[in-house]
């Protein structure tokens, strides 16, 4: 395994509850469905960004392809390779990483790339995608927009309880910034006493516009833009968008 990131990540100590919470990708998958894997081959090498839990990635290898992930958690990727064994793994991080042009399909979901903080490190991870795909290659991802942040603005957002642990999650938005705060507290029994844990999780909000030009800036034609609301027919999603683009042939 390379590794390619810092030891520590904000989602090392909520790994466990992420798995837990998280683990149901149906959706994701008819996503994927819907919008990618008909245009791939049966043999398809899929690069998952951001890959958390590895629970996409285990979906994806049942269907036969060849699935790598990588993700800047470690406490994510202690799950991911006992989730998805058949998998490669690597501890890196998206805004840096280098891999050689072998992948036809490139997917990051569970809105990874709003953890990328900037629009020149999200044209940084563009680039390093465009260069890690073989040409007439997809690359399909999700984020949520400004109204979807605003929507869900100075509410709890997620949130459990268990024996072992009992958590909750409330997110912010602050407009100026267009940056979402999530505080996540944990209280979770150790050794018979109870403790207390709290992480805060920062997203950054990218207009269609920035997203879609920094994509064809780099390179990617046929950029599309579909709106989970419509695409899903359901309500509440209102802001959470996905890109789908390809890397043309030279
Ligand atoms: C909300 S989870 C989504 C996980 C998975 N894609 C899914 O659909 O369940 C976001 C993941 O992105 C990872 N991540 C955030 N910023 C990253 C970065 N700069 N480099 C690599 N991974 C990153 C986190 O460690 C976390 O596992």
């Amino acid at each position: 395994m390379i590794s390619l990131a810092n030891s520590y990540s904000v989602y090392d100590p909520f790994a466990r509850i992420y798995n837990e919470y998280y683990a149901n990708r149906e959706e994701t998958m008819q996503l994927l469905e819907m919008l990618q894997l008909p245009h791939l081959t049966q043999e398809a090498h899929i690069l998952d960004l951001g890959c958390g839990t590895g629970q996409v990635a285990q979906l994806l290898l049942k269907k036969g392809y060849k699935v790598t992930g990588l993700d800047e958690s470690d406490g994510m990727l202690h799950y991911a390779r006992k989730n998805a064994p058949g998998a490669n793994f690597i501890l890196g991080d998206i805004r840096y990483f280098e891999l050689p042009s072998t992948f036809d399909g490139v997917i990051s979901t569970g809105s990874s790339l709003n953890h990328i903080l900037s629009l020149e490190e999200l044209k940084g991870v563009f680039h390093n995608v465009y260069t890690a795909m073989l040409e007439n290659g997809l690359f399909l991802f999700d984020l949520y927009l400004e109204e979807y942040f605003q929507s869900e603005n100075d509410s709890m957002i997620a949130g459990d309880v268990k024996d072992e642990y009992v958590w909750g999650a409330r997110a912010s938005y602050h407009v100026e910034e267009k940056i979402s705060q999530t505080k996540v507290t944990i209280f979770e029994l150790l050794k018979e006493n109870w403790q207390r844990l709290d992480i805060t999780m920062l997203m950054k909000s990218y207009s269609r516009e920035e997203v879609q030009s920094a994509l064809e800036n780099v390179g990617f034609t046929e950029v599309s833009i579909y709106n989970a609301e419509r695409l899903f027919e359901k309500s509440g999603t209102a802001g959470e968008v996905y890109f789908v683009c390809r890397k043309p042939l030279s």
